[in-house]
């Protein structure tokens, strides 16, 4: 199996990237992929080390998007000055709350994309988290996150990787997938409905995830798979005792791989089910 060090890890620490189960979601992948769509696409884990002709990236929270469409438009190198210079300004440290806080209102009265990225750098949890204003109101990371030289290597050669693709921020009901042809190819990653991330518990400035949208994703599904375009579903099926059963329903028509290790079952042993989360890739193909 190939190991995960082979990867380019996105600059945004995103919640509920895939970079930990990369190689065992790769090794699923079709060989050839002539038009990669990634229609939840997140901190693009997945679409910045994809191999495929073109990318498509979609995401409702288009506060990410701004943020890389916000990248495609400079050089590298202008980019990392920008990024420097807002830390320069605002004296940006794992400590400094102030000028954490400073940087925030400026953001929310201001809302430059790049501003937003440098803010989250540096933010608790590194989270995309805002109020029923979409107002930024994540908490200062004190003493844990800051732009460092690793996520500055990431975001290097994120920059280049992203350079061409073709970015959306729309509700997935309304995304568009007419263009695709059989040489294609369609991967979601939803939020799970019964292992919520923050990104999407209806608390965020977003709507939650319900079950008429999970029943809303499979019917897509199921029309893809009727006009032979593939597809692949990350998902969890079953989550501290509690079992998806209308995804352990549909997924039965299809081929179900199992992915290992991105969630802490270390206690696996003691407390059982209790602790289990199951994940799985669902393929068409
Ligand atoms: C599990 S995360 C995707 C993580 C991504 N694969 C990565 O590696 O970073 C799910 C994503 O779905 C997005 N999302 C939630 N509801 C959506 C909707 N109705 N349409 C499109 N995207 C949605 C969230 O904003 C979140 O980024």
């Amino acid at each position: 199996m190939i190991k995960t060090e082979f990867y380019d890890k996105s600059p945004l620490n995103y919640i509920g990237g895939k970079y930990r189960i990369l190689p065992q979601i790769f090794e699923r992948f079709p060989s050839k992929i002539e038009r990669f769509v990634d229609l939840f696409c997140g901190g693009l884990d997945v679409s910045a080390n994809v191999k495929a002709k073109s990318v498509y990236c979609n995401d409702i929270n288009y506060h990410v998007i701004d943020i890389y469409r916000a990248f495609q438009k400079l050089a590298v190198d202008e980019l990392l000055n920008y990024i420097d210079d807002v830390i320069r300004k605002y004296g940006l440290t794992q400590t400094n709350q102030e000028g954490y806080l400073a940087l925030r209102k400026h953001y929310n009265e201001t809302r430059q994309p790049l501003d937003l990225y440098v803010l989250v750098c540096f933010s608790f949890n590194y989270q995309f988290r805002f109020n029923s204003k979409h107002e930024y109101n994540n908490p200062f990371g004190r003493e844990r996150s800051s732009f460092n030289p690793v996520m500055r290597n990431n975001l290097i050669k994120f920059h280049k990787n992203i350079s061409q693709f073709n970015f959306a921020a729309q509700n997935f009901k309304v995304y568009d997938c007419s263009f695709l042809t059989r040489r294609d190819f369609l991967y979601a990653d939803p939020p799970y409905r019964i292992a919520l991330g923050s990104y999407n518990d209806g608390k965020r400035g977003f709507e939650g995830w319900t079950l008429d949208d999970d029943l809303i994703l499979f019917e897509l599904l199921d029309s893809l798979n009727a006009r032979k375009i593939k597809f692949a579903l990350s998902n969890v099926v079953e989550h501290k005792g509690e079992i998806n059963e209308i995804l352990a329903e549909w997924m039965r028509k299809y081929n179900v791989h199992y992915i290992s290790g991105n969630y802490d079952n270390s206690n696996y042993r003691s407390t059982a089910r209790r602790n289990k989360t199951t994940e799985i890739l669902v393929t068409n193909y």
